[in-house]
């Protein structure tokens, strides 16, 4: 495991919960939408599906509800997290499996941990690539191209610049801010990571829009 990754920018999340379980205020809003878009490519897919960087784990719990024929697979680096993934899958007796530990700039497709889930039906990350530093990205992408199965998935969910354009002056404004909290923070851009997913033996599949002016970007193996 690297150095600890900063996670310091979860803060739509909400805690207060005796068992240890965080919430996200923007779950209600987003959870359907990414399920939809999920289930137009995922439905009738079977196997194993990996998220990375699952926050409060409020979304792995509806996706293995969603899309019961994954086996979904929550990770997190931030071990307060990890608690409150467990406890929402206690509390909502999910069918996900418990949190794994995974620093996704590190070598994650050889974490000793991963080794029984692969090859990968899924990766999925939502709302890390722009608050975490680039080397995530780069990670999750590499990590992807290692861990997926032929005819696999890797699906980001968040806000995007396109082509080097902000979509909306909420997500410029937004970008603006991440940089001046971290300059090695701040929205990806879609034809670089099309271009990083190429590398690594990925297709560009699909660009959703979502609500909020966000986006599921969606590459294929
Ligand atoms: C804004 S939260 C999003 C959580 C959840 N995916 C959601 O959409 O509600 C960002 C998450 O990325 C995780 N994260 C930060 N750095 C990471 C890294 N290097 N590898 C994996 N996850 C990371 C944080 O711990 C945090 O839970």
């Amino acid at each position: 495991m690297t150095q600890a990754p900063t996670t310091g920018h979860s803060e739509n999340f909400r805690g207060g919960l005796a068992d240890g379980r965080l919430t996200n205020k923007t779950f209600e809003r987003n959870s359907k939408p990414v399920i939809d878009g999920l289930m137009s490519f995922l439905t009738g897919i079977s196997g194993n599906a990996l998220e990375i960087g699952s926050g409060t784990g409020q979304h792995v719990c509806a996706f293995s509800a969603a899309l019961p024929d994954l086996i979904w697979a929550p990770s997190e680096p931030d071990a307060i997290h990890r608690t409150s993934i467990d406890a929402w899958r206690l509390h909502l007796d999910a069918a996900a499996l418990p949190a794994i530990e995974i620093d996704a700039s590190a070598d994650w497709a050889c974490e000793q941990e991963l080794q029984n889930y692969l090859p990968l039906a899924l990766v999925l990350s939502m709302n890390v690539i722009h608050i975490a530093p680039f080397a995530v990205a780069q990670g999750i992408i590499a990590g992807a191209g290692k861990a997926l199965l032929r005819g696999g998935f890797l699906a980001f969910y968040g806000p995007f610049a396109e082509n080097g354009k902000h979509t909306g002056d909420g997500n410029r404004i937004f970008d603006q801010r991440l940089r001046a909290d971290n300059p090695d923070w701040g929205l990806r851009d879609v034809v670089e990571l099309t271009s990083m997913a190429q590398a690594a033996g990925l297709r560009f599949d699909r660009l959703l829009e979502m609500p909020a002016n966000n986006r599921l970007l969606v590459f294929q193996k």
